[in-house]
């Protein structure tokens, strides 16, 4: 009997743990979006004449390995966005690499 209340125990904190890690990433993912470039992804992305980044991932046309080489290389008029985000104190105070960083913005447009 009290092995099962700890073993239950132990499942919530770990759920629990894996929910704040989650909202902690989409947050960061969020300040990446709205400070990159000083005023954010959202000056160009936000206008339609742009490609919509959120419509785009569900439809299935911008996978995380597509999104990873345009924010690394950039492509057309489209700045290469990799620098940008290093420099979010969002990022550096999480310490985070660079695949951390594509992830967490990846993570915050696909579900914006
Ligand atoms: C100065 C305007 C501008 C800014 C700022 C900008 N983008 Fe873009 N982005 C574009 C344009 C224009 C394209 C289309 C490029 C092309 O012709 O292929 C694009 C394309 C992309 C693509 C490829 C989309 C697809 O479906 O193939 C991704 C991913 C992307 N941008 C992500 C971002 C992210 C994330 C940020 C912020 C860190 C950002 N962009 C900031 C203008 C911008």
């Amino acid at each position: 009997m009290k092995t099962t209340i700890v073993t239950l125990a132990g499942a919530a904190l770990i759920s629990l743990s894996g929910a704040v890690f989650a909202d902690e990433q989409t947050d960061i993912g969020k300040k990446i979006y709205d400070r990159a470039f000083g005023r954010g992804c959202g000056t160009c992305h936000d206008i339609s004449s742009n490609p919509q980044l959120t419509a785009n991932i569900k439809a299935g046309s911008l996978d995380r390995a597509k999104f990873g080489e345009v924010i690394k290389n950039g492509r057309n008029a489209m700045p290469k966005a990799v620098d940008e985000i290093m420099k979010n104190a969002a990022v550096t105070k999480a310490g985070y690499t660079e695949e951390m960083a594509i992830d967490a913005l990846y993570k915050y447009i696909e579900t914006k």
